[in-house]
């Protein structure tokens, strides 16, 4: 299970820390041809998310203009430009899982973790998302969380899914 640390708690240091990191990502790569989609994902391991204050800093280092950045950024689904929660819960919404009760579980989540799809949990735990197939259908409806499948859920199984986490 990964658990990246919320971001939004990264002391001034820690801050600088990141900052120091990431320009040393963009020396590495920023002379290898297409890199800034590599230099963005590291970026976003680094740091936890993609801010503008990030992204500015980016194609400073970089020496290309934000707009290339931020087009890069709003262009892939999995930059994020908010704060992340410790683990993502991704719950298939494919046709399979969507007839098998997806749109239940999706609603069971919202009510449980008081959370908007793309938004993330008060006490940064997790990051609620929709997936379109997560290659499971045999056994909808299904979800994952981080990097773990999770198949035939119901409510009852989500809730002792969740107590794990
Ligand atoms: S539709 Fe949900 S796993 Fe394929």
């Amino acid at each position: 299970m990964s658990a990246a640390i919320p971001k939004e708690a990264l002391s001034q240091e820690e801050k600088e820390r990141a900052y120091a990191q990431i320009a040393n990502v963009v020396k590495q790569y920023k002379h290898k041809k297409d890199s800034l989609v590599q230099i963005l994902h590291l970026a976003q391991e680094i740091y936890g998310h993609l801010p503008l204050e990030l992204q500015q800093f980016i194609a400073k280092e970089m020496n290309i203009p934000l707009s290339q950045v931020s087009g890069v950024v709003s262009f892939y689904s999995f930059f994020s430009t908010v704060p992340r929660g410790r683990h993502t819960i991704r719950v298939c919404l494919g046709t399979a899982c969507y007839v098998r009760g997806g749109k239940k579980i999706v609603e069971h989540l919202q009510n449980k973790l008081q959370v908007e799809l793309g938004g993330t949990t008060e006490d940064g735990n997790f990051t609620f998302e929709v997936a379109r197939c997560i290659g499971a259908c045999g056994l909808a409806p299904a979800l994952m969380i981080d990097d773990t499948v999770y198949k035939q859920v119901n409510v009852n199984k989500l809730d002792k899914i969740l107590e794990q986490y």
